[in-house]
């Protein structure tokens, strides 16, 4: 069980060290789309204000019920209407007299670039429809994503909604085992990929991972039918007549002639795998009217959006929930205009994110607190080499921003004077949930400070009692909101299990939080088994069962250490096994491990730190302590080891490290 103990330790006195707080700019509150009032809206009537959001949206066939939530905690938002998401982000610009504004600027990391009008766009995502549908992809069938940030990831996002099936997409970073892990689960009949995408000034193949994974598929055998290829990286790669087709040769085939259809609010859009405590991914289930509600509305309120004159540029991987709701249907539900950028920030040198701001006038940019400190690494005279005075908002999502970069990044990239939005959500939640509103809020570093209208959120002690303000606790939803998962796929058990378990009528986020004394929310990270790396969720017990894959190790612990840049970093323990001769000594064990973990989840889960030890700190039951070895990595005094089987333990895996 989770417990508020473990997460009050008193870092957030520190965090909240008087660095103040930054009322919304003049500018932005007599500008403001929204003034304070629509808070005072939204709590006399949560569920009308959320159906005034969704009829914003074009709709196949209006709804006449809002939320069901007879059946708690499966939740329905607008069941008997229809729609069709890739209509509402492309069809409804153009009808509008809208098609020729620019919907992607899209940089490749070598340099090459492509504008991209909605009606472009637009005729893209039909062609890209009628070649799924040729391919015999129907209504409610799952086709796996596998791609670098090309414009294909999102013509396909969007093809796939357009004709009502599912998409899985996949982090290019992933092995070709979590990619098989993924096909099978979902049982996708297609998977599209490219043959290799840029990173770091290199091509960096995708295709051989979806060959390796079908060739080590179970299921997926029987359910992949096809393989898509994009042409991008023009690297060498095996084909397989029959099953393989390209992109570009299949597309050519067919006409830019579609009409969109409109299907059920509650039909599955997308299936999104996350890390949880297990070592089993889950596949988080997210369906269509609710979550396009609720992504629009807050990429308009959270972000300000002016879709006439903004640059919205957001630097996350579609292979993340941030990329599906604030690159994909977000953005282009509001008609806005954005970036992206397929490379890595440092490549060919730390410049590159602040040409390309220049480059394109940028307005309003999202990122995440680990990029920002890279950035701070590098110096302020890096980013100061560009104009960065297009810059009007800034946004910070997935973990905690130290006050030190929030306030870095305000002066330095947002010229003194940009209100940073920090947004907390989660996969699971779909879209942001805690934010100031930049006209409204003043803004205070670290915090995430307030639920947005129309969403209830409260910190609770252990007996799910509101802690009052001054106090931590866990972060609670205490109402449905749009844009919630609606299910683990496969799983409903699960389900139930994993959120609802804990507080029974409340969502469990699995993070800690404080509220200040003005009852503004403070998050202090997760408070189960899930790292958080580089704003990536990892969860420690399927880095262990990866390490315990390993024929050479015996039993592996994995803790979350902090880390100045990533926030957190993955440190493993590991025993090896007594007689096993495969490994020598300490530095092989660790390039070995490392290598291994890589290959076996992908190279965001390689632990940072390989420890060899001869035994782990236990429970009398058998219980590995977590806590104590976190220390360990930590570099701290070691804390209360009374619990312990071994007392001495400790003393050993202590000095072993020194
Ligand atoms: C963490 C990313 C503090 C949190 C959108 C959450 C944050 C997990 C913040 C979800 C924030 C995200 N402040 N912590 N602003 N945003 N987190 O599913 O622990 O990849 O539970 O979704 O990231 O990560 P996920």
């Amino acid at each position: 069980m989770v417990s508020t103990q473990d997460n009050s330790h008193g870092v957030i006195e520190s965090l909240q060290s008087e660095v103040g707080s930054f009322p919304a700019p003049p500018a932005f509150a007599e500008a403001a789309q929204f003034g304070p009032e629509i808070y005072d809206e939204a709590k006399a009537d949560p569920v009308a204000f959320w159906a005034k959001q969704a009829k914003s949206l074009h709709w196949h066939k209006p709804f006449t019920q809002t939320l069901d939530w007879s059946n708690p905690p499966f939740a329905k938002w607008f069941e008997d209407g229809e729609i069709n998401l890739a209509y509402n982000c492309l069809d409804r610009h153009v009808l509008a007299g809208n098609g020729d504004r620019i919907a992607i600027y899209w940089e490749g990391e070598p340099g090459d670039k492509r504008a991209i009008s909605y009606t472009e766009l637009l005729s893209e995502v039909k062609r890209a429809a009628n070649l799924l549908t040729s391919l015999g992809i129907h209504e409610g069938d799952r086709v796996a994503v596998y791609l670098p940030m090309i414009p294909e990831a999102v013509i396909s996002m969007l093809a796939i909604a357009r004709i009502g099936a599912v998409h899985s997409v996949v982090f290019g970073g992933f092995s070709a085992e979590s990619l098989r892990a993924r096909i099978d689960d979902a049982q996708a009949k297609l998977v599209i990929t490219a043959d290799g995408g840029w990173r770091k000034g290199k091509v960096s193949p995708l295709k051989p991972a979806v060959d390796d994974a079908l060739a080590i598929a179970s299921d997926a055998e029987l359910s992949v039918k096809n393989v898509l290829v994009v042409r991008r990286g023009e690297n060498d790669i095996a084909w397989e007549e029959g099953r393989d087709l390209w992109w570009d040769e299949e597309i050519a085939l067919v006409d830019n002639e579609h009409t969109a259809k409109g299907f059920p609010a509650e039909n599955p859009l997308f299936i999104l795998y996350t890390s949880g405590t297990t070592g089993k991914p889950k596949g988080i289930l997210h369906t269509s009217g609710g979550y396009l509600t609720q992504a629009s509305f807050t990429h308009k309120a959270v972000f300000d959006l002016r879709p006439e004159s903004d640059v919205y540029w957001c630097t996350a991987d579609i292979g993340w929930i941030t990329g599906h709701s604030y690159v994909v249907y977000g953005p282009l539900a509001n008609g806005a205009t954005q970036v992206i950028y397929e490379g890595t920030p440092e490549t060919p040198n730390w410049s590159r994110w602040w040409e390309i701001v220049e480059r394109y006038g940028v307005t309003t940019f999202y990122t995440a607190p680990t990029a920002i400190r890279s950035f701070m690494k590098q110096g302020r005279a890096v980013a100061q080499q560009n104009d960065l005075s297009s810059i009007r908002l800034l946004g910070t999502v997935g973990e905690a921003i130290n006050p030190e970069a929030w306030l870095w990044y305000r002066e330095v990239i947002g010229g003194g004077s940009a209100p940073i939005v920090d947004t907390w959500w989660q996969t699971e939640t779909g879209a942001i949930m805690v934010s100031p509103l930049p006209g409204i809020t003043a803004t205070k570093p670290g915090s995430a400070q307030v639920p947005i209208p129309g969403i209830s959120v409260d910190v609770v002690d252990d007996n799910a009692k509101h802690v009052g303000n001054g106090n931590g606790g866990l972060l609670v939803v205490t109402q449905p909101w749009p844009s919630m998962l609606r299910g683990i796929w496969g799983d409903p058990q699960r389900f139930i299990d994993t959120y609802w378990a804990t507080f029974g009528d409340k969502y469990f986020a699995g993070d800690g939080a404080r509220l200040d004394e003005d009852g503004d929310i403070w998050l202090m990270g997760r408070v189960d088994d899930v790292m958080n790396v580089s704003g990536h969720r990892l969860s420690t017990t399927e880095i262990e069962s990866s390490l315990v894959s390993h024929p050479s190790v015996a039993e592996s612990a994995v803790v979350g250490a902090h880390d100045e840049t990533t926030g957190q970093a993955v440190v493993a323990f590991v025993i090896l096994k007594r007689n096993q001769t495969v490994i020598n000594d300490g530095d092989q064990a660790s390039a070995i491990l490392k290598a291994h973990v890589g290959s076996q989840i992908g190279a965001i889960a390689r632990p940072r730190q390989i420890i060899i030890v001869s035994e782990l700190p236990k429970t009398r039951s058998g219980k590995i302590i977590r806590r104590l070895l976190k220390d360990v990595a930590e570099g701290r005094e070691v804390g209360d080891t009374s619990t312990l089987a071994d007392t001495l333990v400790m003393q050993t895996i202590s000095d072993k490290i020194k």
